[in-house]
């Protein structure tokens, strides 16, 4: 790949991590740090539109998630509807098309219209497409997709890593160039299993409240540095004749 091409990551995704640990650091409830997260994300999605990247993927609440004392997670669902209110019109004139990728079912009706509201107002947006990773979990995706590919009635001779790829809940974007986790985590938590095969992965000791700027343009930085091969050897230089 040339440094062109690798100069910007086309597809970030964030597993946004360590909002607890931010708010028991100031005495603090959980939800404060959910809350707080939620405006930093706010900024890094007009960061990411800054630096031209195109798809920018969050995970906001994994299948695992539901574990969770249920105040929090009801604390939680609450502050997604207020979000939403609260940020779809800013949203759409940053241009932001927002798209939801998860198991819709098992949250509340008054949730699923409101994504589904943010999906339709923010269609036609081209400058970053936001997809929010809620009741999401690589795993739940890789089965739907077989589920799916089963159901269009796709022979198993002609299941081709290709052919699922077309049934995998993000089949829109591309393969993630650049996954950043913060919250000092290094672990994938079910995120995106299928799509990260070959992404280049940035763990980050701050916590997502904290994050902005500086942190993404390290992550993109690392990014750069790195000598992305996908299993191939790396280009000789030229040989110039004497
Ligand atoms: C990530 O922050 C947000 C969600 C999982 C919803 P955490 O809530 O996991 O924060 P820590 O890891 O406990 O600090
Ligand atoms: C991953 O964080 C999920 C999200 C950020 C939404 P968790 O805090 O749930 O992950 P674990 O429990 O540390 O693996
Ligand atoms: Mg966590």
């Amino acid at each position: 790949m040339t440094n062109e091409l690798k100069a910007v990551p086309r597809h970030v995704a964030i597993v946004m991590d360590g909002n607890g640990r931010w708010a028991k650091k100031r005495f603090l409830p959980r939800f404060f740090g959910h809350k707080a997260g939620v405006d930093v994300l706010v900024k890094v999605v007009q960061a990411c539109i800054d630096r031209n990247i195109e798809h920018l993927t969050v995970f906001a609440f994994s299948s695992e998630n539901w574990k969770r004392p249920s105040d929090e997670v009801s604390g939680l669902m609450g502050l997604v509807l207020a979000a939403v209110s609260r940020y779809l019109a800013r949203m759409g004139s940053m241009g932001v098309r927002i798209r939801i990728v998860g198991d819709r079912e098992a949250v509340s009706a008054k949730l699923r219209n409101a994504w589904n509201e943010a999906e339709s107002a923010t269609c036609h947006n081209t400058k970053l497409t936001l997809s929010v990773a809620f009741n999401y979990g690589g795993r739940w995706d890789i089965v739907q997709a077989c589920k799916a590919a089963m159901l269009a009635g796709v022979p198993p001779d002609q299941l081709t890593e290709a052919k699922l790829s077309e049934f995998m809940a993000m089949s829109y974007a591309p393969d993630p160039d650049l996954f950043i986790r913060t919250g000092g985590e290094v672990r994938i938590s079910n995120f995106m299993l299928w799509q990260v095969a070959y992404t280049e992965f940035v763990f980050s000791d701050c916590l997502w409240p904290e994050f902005g700027e500086a942190q993404l343009d390290a992550a993109i930085q690392a990014y750069r540095d790195r000598d992305r091969r996908f299993g191939g050897v790396k280009a000789a230089p030229a040989v110039v004749a004497a």
